[in-house]
């Protein structure tokens, strides 16, 4: 957490919630967050909710005038054209998508998707000026031989003309190392610190100092509402990418909550 940075939660809920779950999620986030429902201006911490592509159109109407961002959690490396299925970035920023997910580990590991992949969809976004959420992070067995750093580094660095093309500020890049992600198992707020700042300076030296001070860097994996002030209270830290802990809008707002008190605390 900067002073500079506005901090940013990021709801991801992968495949889950149907159309009557996240009619009950907006009714209860508007009882337990009224001021994201009410309250015009700027608010001390950003919220983003990114729903299935099925449910985006429904979040978009229930949010309507919110403080609450709408984000989508992939998009098309290709289109608009004859590729069955997809949905492509037009299709988001026509729906009101603010940000996407790009590069998640499990589009990766499940779904093959690779650098180049990764790069196109870098790219359709921002032609949609869809500010990209892009995910970095190793496997236990890098984490213990100590590559850490140089393997979440080295994705940065395999995408490196494409990220150069962004305007600082319009970047934000999530560390979810893999070992962490819905396991349970969280990273120690120190390390995440730690990969933060690491990420934080090959921005800084790679494509400039503002896109270095600008860029938000969220943690993720197995974030919930005991531990998130532990990691934003890390100054390169700037929020999180949630993934189970986000599916029900207590949990959810908990979370906002937990950070809302901290940066009270410490304005
Ligand atoms: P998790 O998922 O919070 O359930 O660990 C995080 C993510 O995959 O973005």
């Amino acid at each position: 957490m900067d002073k500079q940075r506005i901090p940013l939660l990021a709801a991801n809920w992968k495949a889950n919630n149907l159309w009557e779950d996240t009619e009950q999620f907006i009714a209860q986030l508007r009882q337990a967050l009224p001021q994201y429902f009410i309250e015009t201006g700027d608010m001390p911490l950003d919220l983003v909710i990114c729903p299935s592509a099925v449910y985006i159109s429904l979040m978009g109407s229930l949010l309507d005038s919110a403080q609450i961002y709408l984000g989508a959690q992939a998009v098309s490396a290709y289109g608009p054209g004859a590729y069955t299925g997809e949905v492509t970035a037009g299709m988001l920023a026509d729906n009101g998508c603010d940000f996407a997910i790009v590069g998640h580990s499990e589009r990766r590991q499940l779904f093959g998707e690779d650098e180049r992949a990764i790069s196109a969809k870098l790219r359709a976004l921002r032609e949609q000026e869809i500010v990209p959420i892009l995910c970095v992070g190793e496997e236990l067995e890098i984490r213990e031989s100590g590559r850490a750093e140089q393997f979440v580094l080295g994705q940065l660095e395999a995408l490196e003309d494409e990220l150069k093309q962004f305007e600082a500020g319009e970047l934000v890049i999530a560390y979810e190392p893999i070992w962490a992600i819905g396991s349970g198992r969280s990273a120690g707020p120190a390390d995440a610190q730690g990969m933060a700042g690491g990420i934080r300076g090959w921005i800084g030296s790679r494509l400039s100092t503002d896109h270095g001070e600008m860029t938000l860097v969220l943690y993720g994996g197995s974030v919930n509402p005991d531990n998130i002030a532990d990691y934003l209270s890390q100054p390169q830290i700037d929020g999180a990418l949630i993934g189970g802990a986000s599916l029900k809008a207590d949990s959810f707002a908990a979370m906002t909550m937990a950070c809302t008190e901290l940066l009270e605390r410490n304005p």
